[in-house]
C-alpha cells in the first residue's frame, strides 16, 4: 500500500475551497489536514511514501462524464475510441470516471448486450466505468430486465424520441419504460428530439440539394428539441419518473426544464462544452482547404450545434450558474473524418453522428471560471460532484473527503494548452482531427490519480491498461 501526500495546494469541492494537505492511503483519502499537519508528532511529509507539492495548484476530485460511447456501433461504422483509448484519454484530460451507455438495438436482449459491454470493458480501461442502458425495444422482457440491471448497477436507462427504426420509443413505449422507472427508482434519460419532423425536414432538403453538413443542423431545429421535451417532460409527471434530458443545446429546452424544475418536477438536464463554445454558423458552417465546405462534418453531433445568433449558448452558461442545468458531460462519440465521417460525402444524413471531448471537458469547463461565468466550486460540482451524486457514485466519487476514492487532479491555473492535432498533436483520443484544435486553454491537468495511484504526470502516462474497474453505481443521491 501506497501513503501519498499531496502538499500545499488549494482543495476545491462544490463546497468550497481551502489550504489543504490531502493524505491517501492506498486506494482512499484518508485525511484532509491544515496545511503542514503532523502525525503524531512525525512531519507527515516525511513519513508517507510520495509528496507532491501542489503549491500554487488546485487540487480538485477526478472528473466524471457521465456521458460516453466507446468502441459504439452506430450509423454504420464504430465509434473509434475504444475502451482502452478513450479512458486514457479521459485520464489525460483529469477525468477519473465515465459512465458509457450499453446499446441495445430492436430485438435485441438487453442482458446479453450488458454482458458483452463488460466484456469490451473490461481489462481495458485507464480510469473507473459504470453503464447506462439504452433501451431500443421496449417489450416486457426489456422491462423485467430493467430490474435486474439495477442490482448490477445499472440505474439509470436512455430512451430516444428520434432515429425511427434504430433508436426511437414511441410515446406508449416511453410512458410503460418510465412507469417502470417510477416503480424501481431509475433514472430515466431522454433523447429529446421530434424525430418524425426531423426525418421529413432531412428528406427534403436533400431533395433540394442541400447536402452538406450545415444542413445537419438546419433539419433538427430548435422546435423539435423544445417539443420533445416538453413530451418527455409530461410523460415523466403523467408517471412520477425522474427525468434527466441529454445533451441540451436549445434555450427554449433549458425553458421547459427551468418550469418543469420550477413545479417541483424531479427533471434535469445535461448540457455538454460543445454548446457552451460552438455554433451552426461557426463549426457546421466551416469549410477547409482540405475538406472543402465537408469540414464541418467534423461537428455533426446531435442534437446539433445551434445558431450563434439566437442566444442558445448565453442562456446555456446562465442555466448552469442558476442550476436550470446541472450536468455537463461530453456526450464523447469520436469518428474520424477518413472512412468514417467521410461516409456523408454528398449526403449529411450519412454523416455518423457524434463528437470527441472527452480529454477535454475538464480544461473546457475550466474555461467558464476564467471568462467568470462560473465559480471554481460550481466548476467542480460541474465536473465531478453533481454527476456523481446524479448517477449514484457521490462518497466515493466526486468529493475530496476522508473515505472517497483517491481520484485526485492537480489542475495548474497558470498552465496553458494550445489544442492542436498534426505535429503539435495535444490529444490523445483515437480520431484524426480535433473538434477543439486552435482553442486556447488557460490551466493544465498536471498530475491525476485514480484511486490513489499516479496515472499521469507532467504530460507522461504513468497507469496501465485494466486500472480501470466496474463501479456498481446506486440509485440517483440527487433526487428531491
Ligand atoms: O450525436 C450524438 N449525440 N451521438 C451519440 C449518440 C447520442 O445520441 O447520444
Ligand atoms: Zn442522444
Ligand atoms: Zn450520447
Ligand atoms: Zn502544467
Amino acid at each position: 500500500m501506497t501513503t501519498t501526500l499531496i502538499a500545499n495546494g488549494t482543495v476545491v469541492n462544490a463546497t468550497g475551497t481551502g489550504a489543504a494537505d490531502v493524505l491517501i492511503d492506498g486506494e482512499t483519502i484518508a485525511a484532509v489536514l491544515a496545511p503542514g499537519s503532523t502525525l503524531l508528532g512525525h512531519d507527515l511529509a516525511g513519513s508517507v511514501d510520495a509528496v507532491i507539492d501542489a503549491a500554487g495548484k488546485y487540487v480538485i476530485p477526478g472528473g466524471v462524464d457521465a456521458h460516453t460511447h466507446m468502441e459504439m456501433p452506430f450509423g454504420g461504422t464504430n465509434a473509434s475510441d475504444t475502451f482502452e483509448t478513450g479512458t486514457r484519454a479521459a485520464a489525460f484530460g483529469g477525468t477519473t470516471s465515465i459512465v458509457d451507455f450499453v446499446v441495445q438495438y430492436p430485438e435485441q436482449s438487453i442482458l446479453e448486450q450488458y454482458h458483452l459491454w463488460h466484456e469490451k470493458a473490461a481489462g481495458n480501461c485507464a480510469v473507473d466505468y459504470g453503464f447506462h442502458q439504452i433501451l431500443s425495444d421496449v417489450q416486457d422482457a426489456s422491462l423485467t430486465a430493467m430490474d435486474e440491471l439495477i442490482a448490477e448497477g445499472v440505474t439509470s436507462f436512455k430512451l430516444f424520441m428520434a432515429y425511427k427504426g434504430v433508436f426511437l420509443s414511441d410515446d406508449g413505449q416511453i410512458l410503460r419504460a418510465f412507469q417502470k422507472g417510477a416503480d424501481n427508482g431509475a433514472m430515466m434519460m431522454m433523447h429529446a428530439e421530434n424525430g418524425a419532423m426531423i426525418d421529413v425536414l432531412v428528406q427534403q432538403a436533400l431533395a433540394e440539394g442541400k447536402t452538406t453538413p450545415y444542413f445537419h443542423g438546419t433539419t433538427r431545429p430548435w422546435q423539435a428539441e423544445e417539443e420533445a421535451t416538453h413530451r418527455a417532460i409530461m410523460i415523466a409527471d403523467l408517471t412520477g419518473a425522474p427525468l434527466y434530458v441529454v445533451h441540451v443545446s436549445a434555450k427554449q429546452a433549458v425553458a421547459q426544464i427551468a418550469a418543469a424544475r420550477d413545479r417541483g418536477l424531479n427533471v434535469f438536464g445535461e448540457t455538454c462544452p460543445q454548446y457552451l463554445h460552438l455554433s451552426l454558423e461557426d463549426q457546421l458552417g466551416a469549410s477547409s482547404e482540405e475538406w472543402g465546405d465537408f469540414e464541418g462534418a467534423k461537428w455533426v453531433c446531435s442534437t446539433p450545434l445551434r445558431s450563434k445568433h439566437e442566444g442558445h449558448q448565453q442562456r446555456m452558461w446562465q442555466s448552469l450558474r442558476t442550476n436550470d442545468i446541472q450536468m455537463v458531460s461530453t456526450d464523447h462519440c469520436p469518428f474520424c473524418m477518413k472512412d468514417q465521417k467521410e461516409m456523408g460525402i454528398g449526403d449529411f444524413s450519412k454523416i455518423p453522428n457524434g463528437i470527441g471531448s472527452v480529454e477535454h471537458r475538464v480544461d473546457l469547463m475550466y474555461q467558464g471560471v476564467v471568462t467568470g461565468q462560473i465559480t471554481l466550486p460550481r466548476w467542480v460540482e460541474l465536473t465531478s460532484t453533481t454527476p456523481a451524486r446524479m448517477f449514484g457514485m457521490y462518497g466515493k466519487k466526486g468529493v475530496i473527503q476522508p473515505g472517497a476514492d483517491g481520484d485526485v487532479v492537480v489542475y495548474d491555473p497558470d498552465g496553458h494548452t494550445s489544442i492542436g492535432v498534426g505535429e503539435g498533436r495535444t490529444h490523445h483520443m483515437n480520431m484524426d482531427y480535433s473538434a477543439w484544435e486552435g482553442f486556447e486553454i488557460d490551466g493544465h491537468v498536471d498530475t491525476v490519480l485514480s484511486r490513489g495511484k499516479v496515472v499521469v504526470d507532467g504530460g507522461r502516462y504513468l497507469g496501465a491498461r485494466g486500472d480501470g474497474r466496474y463501479i456498481k453505481r446506486g440509485l440517483s443521491q440527487y433526487l428531491v
